[in-house]
């Protein structure tokens, strides 16, 4: 038998096509997410996904790296100041934001969003996804969860590594339930 962990691992590997991918194939840069809580801050607008996002451990994932529990395990694997090193920086930050301090944000998950911010409330998800918003909509679970696995696998550097349960975790940081009713009302109507 093979340890179930290596089995999820390798599936992992096998159906990842990574965020970060979807957002690189077309060197879209990150702009971070004080550009997406313009609309997604309130009900008035897209929905209050801002609020759960900056709620979640995701914000504050840059943060963690600067207190003395990453410093004392860094010192463990010979890092110095791991809110410097690119180790540390790979799973705690966005690859490629100017705003590193966010953590792991939006663009994470959504792709960078250099081509698709002005034109993704107007123009629909179709023409998003072709200006290169991650087509999550059309992942299977086990599909976005090996994408969750790029940085929650086990790792020799995470050394507070907790197993990941996708149902367990995403129920955590699901945002879905944050999109504002009058959208979900426009949406049903068509
Ligand atoms: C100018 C306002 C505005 C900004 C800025 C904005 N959004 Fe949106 N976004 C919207 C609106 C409105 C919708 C809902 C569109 C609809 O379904 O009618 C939306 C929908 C979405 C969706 C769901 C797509 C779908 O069709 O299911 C995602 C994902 C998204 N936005 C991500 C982001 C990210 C990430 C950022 C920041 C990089 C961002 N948005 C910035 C207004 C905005
Ligand atoms: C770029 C790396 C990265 C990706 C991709 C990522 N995460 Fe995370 N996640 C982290 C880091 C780092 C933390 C720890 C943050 C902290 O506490 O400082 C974390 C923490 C969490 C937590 C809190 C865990 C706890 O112990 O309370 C949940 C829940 C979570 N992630 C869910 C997800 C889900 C679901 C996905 C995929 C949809 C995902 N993550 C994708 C890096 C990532
Ligand atoms: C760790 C990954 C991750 C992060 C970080 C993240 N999202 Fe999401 N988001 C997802 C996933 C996965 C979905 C569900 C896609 C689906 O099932 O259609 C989603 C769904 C959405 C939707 C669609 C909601 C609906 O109506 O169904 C919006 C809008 C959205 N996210 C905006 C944001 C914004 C804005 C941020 C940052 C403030 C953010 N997300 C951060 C992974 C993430
Ligand atoms: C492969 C991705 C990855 C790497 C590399 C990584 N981490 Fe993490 N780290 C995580 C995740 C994910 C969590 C949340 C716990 C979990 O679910 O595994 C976490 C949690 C933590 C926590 C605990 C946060 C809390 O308050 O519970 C600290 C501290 C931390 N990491 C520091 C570091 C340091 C220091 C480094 C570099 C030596 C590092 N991490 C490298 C993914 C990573």
């Amino acid at each position: 038998m093979i340890p179930r962990w290596l089995a999820v691992l390798v599936v992992a590997f096998l159906v990842a096509p990574v965020f970060a991918q979807d957002a690189e194939k077309k060197d879209h840069k990150v702009l971070g997410a004080k550009k997406c809580k313009i609309c997604h801050n309130t009900d008035k607008q897209a929905g209050t996904h801002f609020k759960a996002w900056e709620e979640s451990a995701h914000a504050k994932a840059f943060q963690t790296l600067l207190t003395d529990k990453a410093k004392e395990s860094a010192k463990k694997h010979g890092i110095e100041d791991p809110s410097k090193d690119e180790r540390c920086l790979a799973c705690h930050t966005t690859k490629g934001s100017p705003t590193p301090e966010e953590g792991v944000s939006c663009e994470t998950c959504h792709g960078a969003a250099e081509g698709y911010l002005n034109l993704h409330k107007k123009e629909g998800y179709e023409a998003s996804v072709k200006a290169g918003m991650a087509d999550l909509k059309s992942k299977k679970p086990e599909e976005i969860a090996a994408t969750c696995m790029e940085c929650h696998k086990a790792d020799p550097l995470n050394d507070f590594h907790k197993e990941f349960k996708y149902d367990e975790f995403w129920a955590k940081i699901d945002h879905t339930k944050n999109t504002s009713p009058a959208i979900l009302e426009k949406r049903e109507k068509k």
